[in-house]
């Protein structure tokens, strides 16, 4: 059993829109364990250090001004491949590819207001998890469906 730890961000639209709740509800309902909440505005160097791997791109500046510009929702999630499956939940990243039944195919038609945002790898979970989370922000427990969620280990 694959059990990862990763991050989602409910993004300034996704706030501003009044989707907090349906968006988490999502994960909850899927068996994906909240083991960090927080909302917060994201601060300009945090969202710099986020998003470094588009450094020098043409949209960069744009996406921190925008993550930057009202608060935003940060989830640290854990479950069964859960990299691979909240990227799954949020739905491709262009508009046009992001299936309808995922967050962005139900709420989104924009490239940088897509709602959601979610680490696409272990080594970017991890990295993505410590600029949003301190340590003891990400808490360690059981939820007594567990052991169904996630099965024996084979
Ligand atoms: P996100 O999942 O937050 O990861 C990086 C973000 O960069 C992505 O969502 C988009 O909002 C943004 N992005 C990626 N590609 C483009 C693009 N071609 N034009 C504008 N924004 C983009």
């Amino acid at each position: 059993m694959d059990q990862e730890k990763t991050l989602i961000l409910i993004k300034p639209d996704g706030v501003q829109r009044g989707l907090i709740g349906e968006i988490i509800a999502r994960f909850e309902r899927k068996g994906l364990k909240l083991i960090g909440l927080k909302l917060l505005t994201l601060p300009k160097g945090k969202a710099e250090e986020l998003y470094s791997p588009h450094l020098g791109k043409f949209f960069y500046d744009y996406l921190v001004q925008f993550m930057t510009s009202d608060p935003i929702v940060a989830l640290a999630v854990e479950g069964n491949n859960a990299i691979e499956l909240v990227r799954l939940i949020n739905g491709a990243t262009k508009p046009l590819e992001s299936a309808p039944g995922s967050i962005r195919g139900d709420f989104s038609i924009d490239i940088t207001h897509n709602v959601v945002h979610a680490s696409d790898s272990p080594e970017n979970a991890e990295r993505e998890l410590s600029i949003l989370f301190d340590e003891g922000e990400i808490l360690e427990y059981r939820r007594i469906d567990e052991a169904v969620l996630c099965g024996p280990d084979l």
